[in-house]
């Protein structure tokens, strides 16, 4: 009995061939592709640009924009990954970086970042603090001359580096070919958002957008082509029914043509068939994916929301949840609101504040408000979730200051017996 208990393991039947997966790595967000279809155009343009490096020269500074999901990050990556194998292959010398400026978004970070490219021994020689920014750009300098050569630094999501810390990291690297003789340096900045460029000094700004091209989203076709390419390495033959291609990106078309929702939308759907130990990823995973990956939005946008808007909204929660009534007016919300702020040594902000706070809850999608008509008493927005309570429920009890003031609330501290219903 001992014996034969033993000689099994639990992860026996899990770790042996399933009948969807034949390579699940292939669907993984950090995965890049040998190729892409609908970019070929990007792609060629990059590749134009970055041409000079070829004979040693500096290529212009580029811009990229584009929508989320619209393969910015995968194709700079392999661009870089490209540009490296061929210089290289012709015995020059090439340095590329990539760096992600929503987890990097210091100016020391990204310096030290670009320097560790260049030498191994970065992080012993240049302090982690103690430097002015202009001792460690010097050493930044120096290290690059010693090393000499190319360097491509992909500058991801570099909207972020400028909301967290400024233009005075890039204001230094747009200007640093300047300060080297020996080697030079070519900046890609990739963003979402065109208009951070309006936050950059004039000179920043032209330095970093020598050129500038924008990825266009994707339709339902092209990301049917994406998915297609992707499911013939992933997936066993027949392992998916013929529609669901088609549904997974007919669905993430609907969103800004979102080729990373098309991909998460398959490979959580065929992971859901696989524990299920079904032989077949069929329409109806693909519906159950859908609906879990929206309420990880939802839970990432409530727990991700600041203080007044968690005050906010715990207080509609509150009024619904204790009165029963789906009509609270900007009136009812800021009562309880008033009092929560009270109970907890928040700065209550003013109603007329609380209602543009109620008008982006609105625009996320977590309650509703909707303008009502009151004849000749002017119009008045009733306000109510539009997620179901038993969905809000979980995510809440995961945040303390807004189930704290959700029990409270039941306990009737704030909600005043009837609420006023106009
Ligand atoms: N044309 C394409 N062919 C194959 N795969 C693609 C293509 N475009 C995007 N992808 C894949 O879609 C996913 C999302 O792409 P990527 O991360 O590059 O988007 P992004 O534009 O950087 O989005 P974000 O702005 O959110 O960072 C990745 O897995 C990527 O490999
Ligand atoms: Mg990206």
């Amino acid at each position: 009995m001992q014996s034969a208990q033993a000689s099994r393991n639990v992860f026996d039947a899990l770790t042996s061939e399933g009948h969807i997966f034949r390579n699940r790595s292939v669907l993984s967000s950090d995965y890049v592709p040998e190729d892409f279809p609908h970019r070929n155009d990007e792609i060629d343009q990059v590749a134009h640009i970055l041409r000079p490096a070829l004979e040693g020269s500096r290529p212009s500074n580029i811009l990229i924009y584009g929508q989320t999901g619209t393969g910015k990050t995968a194709v700079a990556r392999y661009i870089c990954d490209q540009l490296k194998d061929k210089v290289t292959a012709d015995g020059g010398a090439i340095h590329t970086a990539h760096i992600n400026c929503k987890r990097v978004n210091t100016p020391y970070g990204i310096l030290a970042n670009i320097g560790q490219t260049y030498t191994t021994n970065w992080e012993d020689s240049i302090p982690h603090t103690g430097w002015r920014l202009e001792q460690v750009y010097a050493a930044l300098c120096r290290k690059a001359e010693e090393a000499g050569g190319i360097a491509l630094v992909v500058l991801d999501e570099v909207d972020a580096l400028v909301k967290k810390s400024g233009d005075e990291v890039l204001y230094h690297l747009t200007g640093i070919n300047a300060d080297l003789g020996n080697a030079r340096m070519s900046l890609i900045g990739i963003s979402n958002d065109t208009k951070f460029t309006t936050f950059l000094d004039p000179r920043v700004k032209s330095r970093l957008g020598e050129e500038s091209l924008t990825f266009p989203p994707y339709n339902a076709l092209q990301l049917r082509d994406i998915l297609d390419q992707r499911a013939g390495q992933a997936f066993h033959e027949g392992a998916l029914d013929p529609q669901v291609l088609s549904l997974c990106a007919g669905r993430a078309a609907q969103e800004h043509g979102d080729a990373r929702k098309a991909l998460d939308l398959l490979r959580i759907a065929a992971e859901m068939a696989e524990r299920d130990g079904s032989r077949q990823v069929t329409v109806d995973y693909v519906n159950r994916a859908e609906s879990m990956m929206e309420q990880d939005q939802v839970r990432k946008m409530v727990l991700q929301l600041p203080l007044q808007h968690k005050a906010v909204l715990a207080s509609i929660l509150a009024n619904e949840s204790q009165s029963r009534l789906d009509r609270q007016t900007t009136g009812d919300v800021y009562d309880t609101y008033y009092r929560i702020c009270n109970r907890f040594e928040l700065d209550a902000l003013t109603q007329r504040r609380i209602g543009g706070i109620i008008s982006e809850l609105d625009m996320q999608g977590v309650i509703s408000a909707r303008v009502v008509s009151l004849g000749r008493h002017g119009r008045t927005r009733f306000i109510s979730t539009a997620v179901p309570f038993s969905e809000l429920q979980p995510i809440i009890s995961d945040d303390s200051f807004m189930s704290s003031a959700l029990d409270l609330a039941a306990d009737g501290h704030f909600v005043r017996p009837q609420l006023r219903l106009m």
